[in-house]
């Protein structure tokens, strides 16, 4: 089967939605046909669970976008695209008017201005926030709900394989539809938004769907992917068997909350950007031999009204901040790289753009500043859309990609990823992909079935939730907040044996979407891995137990696959 459009998105989450309204409400003068493609459904994205704000000089006398460029520059740790930080500083307090003239709302003070809150790295008070702190929430919202009043067709719960690209150049994308069928979606303009990958570990506070589907799929068309080593920490994420791990926002920090351990001392500035706080305590819990450690909010006033959505959540596993210490560790979260863009969000294959968590504008160097993640959606989800607006289909030379264009990185990967294409996905299908449904029909009409499938028609579902918790736990163990090279190699080998064991398996059709996010996540954290091995120095969010300083002589640049 296939589907023709002129622009399709892939993905649904700030930057996906801000191009899709974008591009929805152009095209309708225009008579462009507009998709947006998302692998659940249209709100479950890891933007809903965007906590603190978005981080924009709106108001305050005493802020400047200078300051906001410097705050970001300094956590990014020597990295930073100036030019991208400086679109996105400038551009953003528009964008975030364009998304309260959408709908959405952010909390103000009694006389009308916004209520500003500081996080770590950030010299002034300049975070935005929604109903408390669910603002991810709040915009997700207002963008889903402006989305559903366009033209736009919208695929829920289809499952994107790869990019179809001739020559350079993108002519679409294969997917499965929500039934099992493969579907290719022709569109000479594709643009992956797709978010992040914290599902990469087995502790993170992202959503199951965070699994890097975007990123994986432009490593296996070779398109130019940088950064991928830098892998964010929160700091302060709850220890609690829960998954994703419950946030506790940064703001908590601004508003005063301190970091102790376990003899009730503190040992950090709990304002610094979030690797060097996710640093200390990761050393903290080494030298006490301890697996977490404690945020004191007792001392903050009117937690329940500040920060509602938090308290719940503190409440739901009986812990009363008011009087409690909460206990917290260090959980994957952000990563900073992904598939290399100029300032238009156009990648090195013509016609394929990039926004949101999956690119890398060069933004966040080597450290993303907090609350600086929404925004860039916003900002460079509505950029590139006035750039193809503007007739604009391939990179030009500014921001990473330009400088990557000019060969201007430290390395070059060149590593043969597993491709998934649709017939590789067809024969992985178990026999005429059979549903859960049909099973009991088919045992009888079809010997041909494998019986201890039709015994279990739940084993190869278990079987790669299994191999997927596997590879979160090696990278949870030896590619977190410290890397030891032994530890990286280690864990490259065994995901090497998780992917042979994933590719000789037959699925079910319903199992194909945690199939395929499962191979995307083992693409990835191969891309991952051989760039922490090949980056032998300690910068950001990449900590290398055997090189502990930074290394501007050898490594001030970036690690590039194409
Ligand atoms: C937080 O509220 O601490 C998270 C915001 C962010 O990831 O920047």
């Amino acid at each position: 089967m296939s589907d023709a459009l002129d622009v399709l998105i892939v993905g649904s989450g700030v930057a996906g939605l801000t191009a899709a309204v974008k591009f929805a409400t152009s095209s309708e003068k225009r008579g462009l046909k507009v998709g947006v493609l998302t692998k659940g459904e249209l709100d479950d994205s890891t933007t809903r669970f965007a906590q603190g704000g978005v981080a924009a000089v709106l108001g305050s006398e005493e802020d400047s976008v200078d300051l906001h460029l410097a705050d970001t520059i300094k956590a990014g740790d020597g990295l930073c695209d100036i030019e991208a930080v400086s679109v996105l500083v400038k551009e953003g307090p528009k964008r975030v008017q364009e998304l309260i003239s959408l709908g959405a709302v952010f909390d103000r003070e009694p006389g009308g201005n916004f209520l500003l809150a500081r996080e770590g790295g950030h010299s002034k008070a300049r975070v935005l926030h929604a109903n408390g702190l669910a603002t991810g929430a709040e915009i997700e919202r207002a963008l889903v709900t402006a989305v559903k009043q366009t033209v736009a067709k919208v695929y829920e719960n289809w499952t994107a394989l790869s990019l179809e690209v001739d020559n350079n150049k993108v002519v679409g994308v294969n997917a499965i539809d929500e039934k099992g069928v493969s579907v290719f979606i022709r569109s000479d303009i594709v643009v992956l938004a797709t978010g992040g990958a914290g599902q990469l570990f087995s502790v993170t506070t992202n959503p199951h769907e965070a699994t890097g589907d975007g990123i994986a799929m432009a490593l296996r068309s070779k398109a130019y992917v940088a950064d991928v080593e830098f892998i964010q920490f929160h700091p302060t994420a709850l220890f609690h068997p829960k998954m994703p791990r419950p946030l506790l926002s940064e703001a908590l920090r601004g508003h005063g909350a301190t970091i102790k351990d376990k003899n009730g001392d503190r040992f950090v500035d709990e304002l610094l950007p979030r690797d060097k706080v996710s640093y200390a305590m990761a050393k903290k819990m080494e030298e006490h031999d301890v697996d977490h450690l404690f945020l004191d909010a007792t001392e903050l006033n009117d937690f329940a009204v500040r920060f509602p959505t938090i308290y719940e959540s503190l409440k739901s596993v009986d812990i009363d901040p008011s009087v409690d210490y909460i206990p917290i560790a260090p959980a994957a979260h952000y990563i900073c790289g992904g598939i290399a863009t100029d300032l238009n969000g156009a990648t090195s294959i013509e016609g394929l753009f990039a926004a949101g968590e999956i690119a890398c504008t060069g933004i966040h160097g080597a450290n993303r500043l907090a609350s600086n993640s929404l925004l860039e959606g916003m900002v460079f989800g509505a950029r590139l859309v006035d750039a193809i607006l503007d007739g604009v289909t391939k990179a030009d030379s500014t921001g990473v990609l330009g400088t990557l264009a000019k060969n201007k990185y430290i390395k070059e990967l060149n590593l043969n990823f597993t491709q998934i294409t649709v017939d590789a996905v067809n024969s992985q299908l178990s026999n005429s992909q059979l549903s859960k449904s049909q099973l009991s029909n088919s045992q009888l009409s079809n010997p041909q079935v494998n019986p201890s499938q039709l015994s279990n028609p739940n084993a190869k579902s278990e079987e790669i939730a299994h191999l997927r918790s596997d590879m979160q736990h090696l990278m949870s163990k030896y590619m977190a907040v410290q890397r030891a090279p032994e530890g990286m190699s280690y864990a490259l080998t065994k995901i090497k044996q998780i992917e042979s064991k994933i590719l000789d398996m037959k699925v079910l059709t319903e199992d194909l979407n945690a199939y395929v996010s499962l191979l995307n996540l083992i693409t990835l954290s191969f891309a991952v891995i051989e760039s922490a091995i090949v980056r032998q120095e300690s910068r950001g969010c990449h900590f290398r137990v055997d090189f502990d300083k930074k290394d501007d002589v050898n490594f001030l640049g970036r690690i590039v696959h194409k």
